[in-house]
């Protein structure tokens, strides 16, 4: 019995220095404390691959111009996609997906009056629409009824109207136009506003042009 004891004893002792061993082992490969650093890697072959990644350095390609002719800091446009990027640039025609390219040239009012017309329908929610966003990026400039008196207007010399008979006289497709790619001191305003705002502001300018002419008519 005494001897069944003791052996059971040192089998017990010798497992508990194994697994001491093994996690003395194990330590310094796992992660550390903060969760961020993933420990020593023992088989670099399959960490760190060839192929260029996302915002990664190419080196294979850094010398091309470079070679201590720029400074190659954050306000080299050239960073990006340039030598040593890793950024491509796309091949020529490249478009976003779901972007239609705009084909009229800035001074194609002609194009644009004959191309374009107004998809969306008149309706409340639509004039609702129109009315905010024109609220937002167009009555600074050319006032809240259209009359070109918006409160920049001191600064500003001869904002015109969008309710002269001029651009009642203007197809939708011109509206749109300027809009989209500005005419002199009037910017595009492409980046700000989506082309579905666009045409809901031209269906409220519209409306805009209405009331004035029944105020002309009163
Ligand atoms: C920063 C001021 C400013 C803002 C904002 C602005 N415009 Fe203009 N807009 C002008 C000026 C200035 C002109 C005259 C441009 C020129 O000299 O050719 C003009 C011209 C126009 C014309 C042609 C008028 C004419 O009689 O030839 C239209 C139409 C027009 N803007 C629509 C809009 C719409 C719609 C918006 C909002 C999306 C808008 N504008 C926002 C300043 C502005």
């Amino acid at each position: 019995m005494m001897s069944n004891n003791r052996k059971h004893s040192v089998g017990r002792n010798s497992r508990a220095i194994l697994l001491g061993l093994a996690l003395a082992l194990l330590t310094p490969m796992g992660c550390n404390y903060a969760g961020n650093i993933s420990g020593l890697h023992w088989f670099l072959g399959m960490h760190d691959n060839h192929a260029v990644e996302g915002q990664e350095e190419d080196y294979t390609t850094w010398n091309n111009t470079y070679a201590g002719e720029y400074d190659r800091g954050m306000d080299s446009m050239d960073v990006f996609g340039g030598p040593g990027s890793s950024i491509r640039v796309p091949p020529e025609g490249t478009v976003p997906r779901e972007h239609e390219p705009y084909p009229y040239e800035a001074g194609d009012f002609a194009g644009a009056a004959a191309g374009l017309s107004n998809p969306l329908p008149r309706t409340q929610k639509i004039l609702e629409r129109g009315e905010k966003m024109y609220n937002i990026y167009c009555a600074v400039c050319h006032g809240n009824t259209g009359a070109g008196d918006g409160p920049v207007t001191p600064r500003l010399a001869n904002v015109p109207a969008l309710t002269s008979d001029k651009i009642i006289g203007w197809q939708d497709g011109e509206i749109f136009h300027i809009v989209t790619m500005g005419r002199a001191r009037m910017k595009p305003y492409a980046a700000q506003v989506v082309p579905e705002d666009r045409w809901a502001i031209i269906h409220y300018i519209r409306l805009l042009q209405k009331q004035k002419q029944q105020e002309g008519e009163e």
